[in-house]
């Protein structure tokens, strides 16, 4: 109960050594009726990531899934992705870790050419249009991960400021999570200011075709602005590149 308290007294918590996937974990929990639960791994022999990427997964990590049933419709889905990515911004940044976020969801650390990945959101959904069933928010945070044992673009809390106390930052994450998306209108203002893709030139690989020009907003839900030399064009989801450090 203390743990549980830890984390945010409103969700019930499953801790795990191993899984396969804790999203995967939480899709079947919801699939049994559950909700307002965090799984939690010590690592995970199958994490997924975004466009079905891996997402390496060894001891040291955290490895996360929130599943809720916020009374909203499937449109404002992308909100909770960007306050995932606000929470463990602001965590990483208490810790010390000079912590940004790139539309919409991946939280880096900037370097000298370019950026480090820190931690990666999977969210998962069920639902119709007019209410979601089911929302399942995976966070993955290379936390006392040695440098080596990650891909070649990532970076971790070890590396860049030492070890972290993972249960502390991942209540820090849960609490700041449940803050923000109890109340919606407070998600953007906090992504705006953690964001590192504002005013800088982009190219999404959007399913629509590539969009490249300056990202100038972030519109609820999470919708990308990208001026370009047509105009403005509207961007809700794609895989967004920096073109300049
Ligand atoms: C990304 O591609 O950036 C998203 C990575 C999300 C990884 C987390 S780790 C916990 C949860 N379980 C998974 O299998 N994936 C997410």
């Amino acid at each position: 109960a203390a743990v549980a308290h830890a984390l945010g007294a409103d969700y019930d918590v499953a801790f795990h050594d191993e899984l396969p996937s804790t999203n995967a974990r939480a899709r079947d929990l919801a699939a049994e009726g559950a909700t307002d639960t965090l799984v939690v791994a010590a690592r995970q022999t199958g994490g997924r990531g975004r466009l079905d990427r891996e997402w390496a997964s060894p001891e040291g990590g955290i490895y996360a899934s929130l599943l809720v049933r916020p009374d909203v419709p499937a449109t404002h889905a992308p909100a909770y992705t960007l306050a995932a990515a606000v929470a463990v911004a602001d965590a990483a940044r208490s810790a010390g870790v000079d912590a940004g976020i790139k539309w919409p969801n991946d939280v880096l650390v900037p370097t000298d050419d370019g950026a480090r990945k820190l931690c990666g959101v999977l969210t998962e959904m069920e639902g119709e249009a007019d209410r979601v069933s089911w929302l399942v928010v995976g966070i993955g945070v290379n936390a006392n991960v040695a440098r080596e044992d990650l891909p070649e673009t990532a970076t971790s809390v070890l590396a860049e400021t030492g070890p972290v106390e993972r249960r502390a930052l991942l209540a820090e994450v849960v609490d700041r999570f449940a803050d923000l998306t109890a109340d919606l209108d407070a998600v953007l203002p906090a992504w705006r200011d953690r964001a590192l893709t504002l005013g800088r030139e982009v190219r999404v690989e959007t399913p629509g075709g590539t969009v490249e020009g300056t990202a100038t907003d972030v519109e609820f839900p999470g919708t990308l602005v990208v001026e370009t030399a047509d105009g403005p064009v509207r961007v809700t989801a794609g895989d967004c590149e920096h073109l300049r450090p």
